[in-house]
């Protein structure tokens, strides 16, 4: 795959971002994912949004425009020949000092990852989840309380979404049913509930 990364689209596997990057020291950035279907992507406006949105929620000021974003996930999948994809901004503090101080770090690091998606599982033999259904258990972890992290915040920081994913594992199933502080059922480690 062709990879948007700090201003170049780049093979994959030239793709890296500096161990000094606060998106891998302390996980402080942002993401959004997105689907494209037959060439069309769907809620892209909503999605790059939602994107901008979350990276105010951190103060992270991303060095792209709405419309320059939206252009370069285009020319992502344009350059990818991807019609059916999943479009995965991202987008860390950037490149700083070691202890936490956001400020201290001067550029934000932009990416784009796509991949390409099976749109139709009977094309592989596969039943679609809709139909077979998923394995799930409640975990004992609660999803983020919105006084500690809003959930509205599409961080990189998922461990403790990743926890629950391991807790899933561990009871032998696949998927993990989130509660939140009160008890109520709201959301799958990487995905809404639609139980
Ligand atoms: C915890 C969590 N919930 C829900 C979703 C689904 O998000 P969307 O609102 O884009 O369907 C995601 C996707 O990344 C997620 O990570």
């Amino acid at each position: 795959m062709i990879i948007y990364v700090n201003g170049d689209f780049v093979p994959e596997q030239d793709a890296k971002v500096s161990v000094y990057d606060h998106g891998f020291l302390y996980g402080d950035g942002v993401f959004e994912g997105i689907r494209s279907y037959d060439g069309r992507i769907f809620g892209l406006d909503e999605h790059v949004d939602r994107f901008y949105e979350s990276a105010q929620s951190i103060m992270l000021e991303l060095p792209l425009s709405r419309t320059e974003l939206k252009e370069v996930i285009l020319e992502t999948l344009r350059r990818n020949n991807l019609r059916d994809a999943y479009i995965r901004p991202v987008a860390s503090r950037g490149v700083g000092p070691l202890g936490l101080d956001p400020t201290k770090c001067p550029k934000p690091t932009p990416g784009i990852i796509v991949d390409a998606e099976i749109r139709h599982p009977e094309d592989i033999g596969q039943k679609p989840a809709s139909e077979s259904g998923i394995k799930a258990v409640t975990v004992a972890t609660r999803r983020n309380n919105p006084d500690v992290l809003s959930p509205r915040v599409k961080s990189t920081n998922y461990l403790n979404n990743i926890l629950a994913k391991l807790q899933a594992h561990a009871a032998g199933d696949r998927e993990s049913i989130f509660l939140n502080a009160q008890g109520f059922v709201c959301e799958l480690t990487g995905e809404t509930c639609s139980l």
